[in-house]
């Protein structure tokens, strides 16, 4: 057991939405590095957490037709049958909405209030009568106050403008459709200028940090004075409640890092360990893993936070980049947007671990993952090389077992023991990519030490000597010695590597303990050779990547008819698919095409009942002055109270040829979306229209 004590946290996952391939790129970074910590013999532990606050979690469990916490604990349960699939194994995994975060949040807060560091302010924000609750920006929807697209987020449009909320024309509320209110209300800040001297230092000269991150956070932050950041949200609120503050309640970033804190607690408790031998203990390393979206969090006021309350510094935050499929964001239309639990359906979890270990450089560039070379890779690395030196070989050693002593294998084993150090180190730094070509090579040379020794040739010719009545006692046994020494060998150069790789494939791992009748709990395992242990019959480690196996979670990952699309992930919305499946976009047209329909804006001035026709209600439309069109349209049981359109803004098709119906002359058209039946909607302009204007 070596001295170091170390504590290790990823990202605490969002309880409101599914772990995808995207989160995998961490918590797998993670697990190898702990699982590689653990096989060292360090004192390592591993701690996460759902991260259940905040105003999303409110709105999905509603959408949901449940409490929040009722909400909060299936998605525990969903994450936590995720990470095990993929064996990810924590030391806890917890919730912050937990008694221990509740009180590692009071403690903190005593400490930043004692330092002066919250400070009170008042501000406007956006507020939705309705819900009777302040939104924050991604609940907020309007007009681009740059391009005029309608039905923006409350921070950027996708013509690439970025504003405020209060700068959207029409401002809507995402949540109930309602027009919002500016309403001023006290918010507690955290004034982390103060600690401007303590984060430059820390940035610059602790080590914790990658050189490019260490360069960002200089030239994005700390060039200039700190904003002091917004803690507290007014209720209603699913979070902890502000003990100094009644009806308030810590933003949901406030908790979310101390969560780390709450889950090592709970940890504690049940293991009869201190809390502060982990947390106040300046021998204690503490690592976070993170992506780059959560940088700032973790890297300005999470020291800040940390330094203020008394608690070690992170040792180092280990951030990563984003996962790219072929190149691309991942996207629900082209089935790239994959959920942990699909792929666990269609493929075994110990390729995309050693997949995207193969890309893990401790950098923070994106990661790509491109389907067809993972499944050349796996194919040939893990199936071609590693594997296939356990099972050419396994079978010739099964009734004698492994030799006694250790065979003269040139040298082999020694070499790729000394490698251990080097390939340690490449684990340490997070270059996981450099570990698998070192082992690789080893890899190489076992294979072409298999062969060049030929065990199957050498099982001929036991094989006929014992059949062979001339040949003496001793040429048998030296034939069957000579099989069982290359078979001896081929085993201990494929169980070395196996060693090597164990914190990247624990199931292989498993499955060459079962082969060998032997444990491999240490790194040092690769040092020694395994001698005149049974060999069990030998059992498939590792099938082929199948592109049957690819496709299907592909197809499975697109959206399907129930309505699940890309926005279902992105926005609160939850558009379905439906309508555009109904009834595909139409060919392109011309603008010329377009213009000669004549569109215009029209008012309702007549609305009335036709007796004897089922579907149709008389309309009268007016073009604004004296200009009068009489319409039949067929929204009779979408709208069953005629009264109530008359006034009404409508777009009108004002060119449309006159038709003669049975009860009069229809003269045009209102234009109106939906299937039909009670299912139509008719469209308005937006206030100001005035009736006449063309629509282009
Ligand atoms: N809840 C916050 C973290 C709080 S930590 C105190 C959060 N949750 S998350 O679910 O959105 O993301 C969890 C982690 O997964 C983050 O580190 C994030 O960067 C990472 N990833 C999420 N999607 C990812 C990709 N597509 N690619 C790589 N990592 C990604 O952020
Ligand atoms: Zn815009």
């Amino acid at each position: 057991m070596s001295d170091r004590k170390i504590l290790v946290t990823s990202a605490l996952p969002y309880a409101n939405g599914d772990i995808h391939i995207g989160h995998l790129v961490e918590y797998i970074q993670t697990d190898v590095w702990v699982r590689f910590q653990k096989m060292r013999g360090e004192n390592c532990r591993y701690f996460c957490a759902d991260d259940t606050h905040g105003a999303a979690i409110t709105i999905s469990a509603r959408k949901k037709g449940v409490s929040e916490e009722e909400f909060i604990a299936d998605v525990k349960e969903a994450h936590t049958a995720d990470f095990a699939g993929f064996g990810i194994e924590f030391d806890n995994y917890g919730s912050t909405n937990s008694p221990q975060n509740r009180r590692c949040c009071e403690e903190i807060w005593g400490k930043l209030r004692e330092a002066g560091l919250i400070v009170k302010r008042e501000i406007e924000q956006f507020y939705d009568p309705v819900e009777k609750r302040f939104l924050a920006d991604r609940f907020i929807k309007g007009t681009c106050p740059v391009c005029g697209k309608k039905d923006q987020y409350g921070d950027s449009c996708e013509c690439g403008a970025v504003y405020e909320p209060t700068q959207l024309i029409q401002p809507k509320s995402a949540i109930s459709g309602a027009d919002l209110e500016l309403r001023k209300a006290e918010h507690l800040f955290v004034d982390i200028e103060q600690c401007h001297a303590f984060l430059d230092d820390w940035v610059e000269n602790s080590g914790a940090l990658q050189p490019e991150v260490a360069n960002y956070l200089k030239g994005q932050f700390l060039s200039s004075d700190l904003y002091a950041w917004d803690i507290s949200r007014p209720a209603p609120y699913f979070g902890f409640e502000i003990p100094d503050f009644p009806g308030n309640y810590w933003y949901v970033w406030y908790d979310a890092p101390i969560g780390y804190m709450g889950s090592s607690a709970q940890w504690c408790e049940e293991h009869g360990e201190n809390f502060d031998d982990w947390w106040r203990n300046p021998n204690v390393e503490i690592h976070h893993f993170i992506g780059k979206d959560i940088t700032y969090f973790h890297t300005l006021f999470w020291p800040t936070t940390l330094k203020t309350a008394g608690y070690n510094l992170p040792s180092k935050v280990h951030i990563h980049g984003f996962l790219t499929v072929d190149g691309e964001k991942m996207s629900k239309s082209k089935g790239t947007f994959i959920l942990a639990k699909t792929y666990l359906k269609h493929l075994d979890p110990s390729y995309l671990r050693y997949f995207f270990s193969s890309k893990t450089s401790g950098r923070v560039d994106d990661l790509d993952l491109n389907l067809e070379e993972m499944e050349l890779k796996v194919n040939a690395d893990l199936v071609g090389v590693v594997v296939n030196l356990a099972s050419r070989t396994a079978k010739f050693a099964t009734t004698t077992g492994l030799s006694e002593v250790y065979p003269d294998d040139g040298g082999l084993f020694a070499e790729a023991a000394s490698k251990s150090e080097e390939i340690a180190a490449a684990y340490e730094t997070c270059d996981y990519g450099k570990a698998i070509r070192l082992i690789l090579e080893c890899g190489y040379r076992a294979n072409q030490y298999v062969e060049n020794n030929a065990p199957w040739t050498l099982n001929k010719v036991w094989k006929n000597l014992e059949k062979d009545e001339s040949a003496t006692v001793e040429a048998r046994e030296e034939a069957k010695r000579r099989l069982q020494d290359v078979a001896t060998i081929s085993l201990n150069l494929f169980r070395q590597i196996v060693v090597y790789l164990a914190p990247i494939l624990p199931d292989l791992a498993k499955k060459t303990e079962n082969l060998l009748n032997t444990k491999i709990t240490s790194w040092n395992d690769a040092q020694t050779p395994l001698l005149g242990v049974k060999v069990n019959e030998y059992v498939h480690m590792m099938t082929r990547v199948s592109k049957e196996g690819i496709q299907a979670m592909i197809e499975e990952s697109k959206p399907t008819l129930e309505g699940k699309d890309e926005s279902a992930q992105t926005s609160p919305w939850n558009d379905s698919a439906q309508p555009l499946e109904d009834e595909p976009l139409a060919d392109v047209i011309s603008i010329d095409d377009f213009m000669k329909v004549d569109l215009r804006v029209g008012r309702i001035v007549e609305a009335e009942q036709v007796p004897e026709a089922r579907k149709l209600l008389k309309l009268k439309i007016s073009l604004g002055g004296t200009e009068t069109r009489q319409v039949f349209a067929g929204i009779k049981a979408a709208y069953p109270e005629p009264e109530k359109l008359v006034g009404r803004l409508v777009a009108f098709v004002a060119n449309l040829q006159p038709r003669q119906m049975k009860f009069g002359l229809s003269e045009g058209m209102i234009v109106a979306a939906g299937p039909g039946g009670p299912d139509v909607f008719v469209l308005s302009p937006d206030e100001g229209a005035k009736p006449g204007m063309r629509l282009h």
